[in-house]
């Protein structure tokens, strides 16, 4: 018998395709469905009256809960916490008023530890198995992030997030400061365990040309590394970027000029986009990240997730806390359903459950680990109960397929529909 291997039966959901290409057929249901862990991965997974024989294996029957890919947030700032739901502001009085207050404190490693450790209790209690997220200028803040990740085993991103103007004197850095810090955390923290670094300028406004270029080396001396950014996220911030960058034909420019766009390339938000940004981004492979609850919350705008997945873009979806107004991937999902019935798209569940997964996993090119149950991918899985709260029991207790009992779940769940989560095949 092998030690760590286990058996998990209930109801399993898994994708063949993307559904925005293959339809709502992309997603394989089983209503009794089995998967088989083994060293921290998934062996097996498919219908139950199919499963080899594996004895001795310990089983855990979640009966009608749901199996599936824990959820991936693409777009996350952990230090934001403990500022999320301030408040009236847009975007920049957003940052100068709420945001970069509580970033000043990251400084403090004892601080930035217990933010993080209070950050990784929340994820986890949403669903959420990976995420991907900005640090602030600090390197404590990264540090602190990774300890936390890695104590609890999972595959996380972060980057120190570097400024060199444009915000207050404690949060700023310099350009050879930027390269060096971040350069030295990447040969810290890179590929150890299951953690990732990520070059991460916070937005064009708060670097100097000088800092996006120096960045822009390090990207190129490090291709394998994934690069983080903002982009067209608000109308005045678009303007502002236009004021700073005279010379930019657009805002990806602004990072194109300095070699910040490329396939490993992350870009958050991208609301405003113009075509000539649409094509480069699509022409470079580039990920793009959807926040809908951060959209709305600051009044950023209605992201065209129709149209970018008509053009073959990689998208994922995030909570961009604490822009976001949660941390649950599930009310995530509802905002981007909402967004798209405001853009005049009905998102299918399984469009939703696959951005959450997949799409995310994708945009942070980790979808052959992540993001999927199916033999070979990480055992980061989460369980959902479909009758977690009694309005959702008695709309789901009504429904007539599997994707009508999953969207009240979708549309009106959060942490207390978090049954059970699975770190590297092991629960947490
Ligand atoms: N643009 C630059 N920084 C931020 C941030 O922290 N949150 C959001 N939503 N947008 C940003
Ligand atoms: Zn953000």
């Amino acid at each position: 018998m092998t030690e760590s291997r286990h058996i998990l039966l209930g109801q399993t959901l898994s994708f063949t395709a993307d559904p925005f290409v293959a339809g709502a057929n992309a997603a394989q249901h089983n209503t009794h469905g089995a998967v088989v862990i083994t060293d921290g991965q998934v062996i097996w997974a498919g219908p139950a009256d199919q499963l080899p024989s594996f004895p001795d294996s310990p089983v855990t029957n979640y009966g009608d809960n749901l199996i599936m890919a824990g959820f991936v947030d693409a777009h996350v700032h952990y230090p934001q916490t403990p500022m999320i739901a301030s408040w009236g502001k847009r975007l920049i009085d957003w940052l100068n008023d709420y945001t970069f207050p509580e970033e000043a404190r990251f400084g403090d490693d004892g601080y930035a530890d217990e933010i993080a450790s209070r950050y990784f209790d929340l994820a986890l209690a949403h669903g959420t198995t990976t995420m991907c997220s900005f640090g602030t200028i600090h390197p404590e803040s990264v540090d602190a992030f990774f300890n936390q990740a890695q104590r609890r085993g999972m595959r996380a991103l972060a980057g120190k997030t570097c400024m060199d103007c444009n915000a207050p004197d404690t949060l700023r850095d310099t350009a050879q400061a930027a390269y060096d810090d971040s350069k030295t955390l990447l040969e810290r923290w890179h590929n150890v365990d299951r953690l990732g670094y990520v070059i991460t300028p916070r937005f064009s406004p708060t670097s100097t040309p000088k800092q996006l270029k120096a960045l822009g080396a390090l990207w190129a001396e490090h291709p394998e590394c994934l690069m983080q950014t903002h982009l067209s996220e608000q109308v005045e911030e678009i303007a502002w970027v236009s004021d700073l960058f005279p010379e930019a034909r657009d805002y990806l420019d602004t990072y194109e000029m300095h070699g910040l766009l490329g396939a490993n390339g992350v870009y958050g938000h991208a609301i405003h986009l113009t075509d000539r940004e649409r094509d480069r981004l699509k022409e470079f492979g580039a990920g793009i990240v959807h926040c809908p609850t951060s959209n709305t919350f600051i009044g950023s705008g209605l992201f065209d997730m129709a149209g970018l997945k008509a053009q073959g873009q990689r998208v994922g979806l995030a909570t961009d806390t604490g822009g976001g107004s949660s941390f649950s991937m599930l009310r995530t999902m509802a905002a981007a359903y909402e967004i798209g019935q405001l853009n005049g798209t009905a998102l299918h569940p399984a469009q939703l459950l696959w951005l959450a997964t997949q799409g995310s996993a994708q945009s942070l090119r980790l979808e052959n680990k992540i993001g999927n149950l199916a033999a070979g991918m990480d055992a980061d899985l989460v369980v959902l109960d479909l009758a977690s709260t009694p309005v959702i029991a008695q709309r789901s207790e009504r429904a007539d397929s599997f994707w009508e009992a999953v969207f009240p779940t979708i549309m009106m769940g959060d942490d207390r529909a978090i049954h059970d989560v699975w770190i590297a095949g092991r629960r947490v």
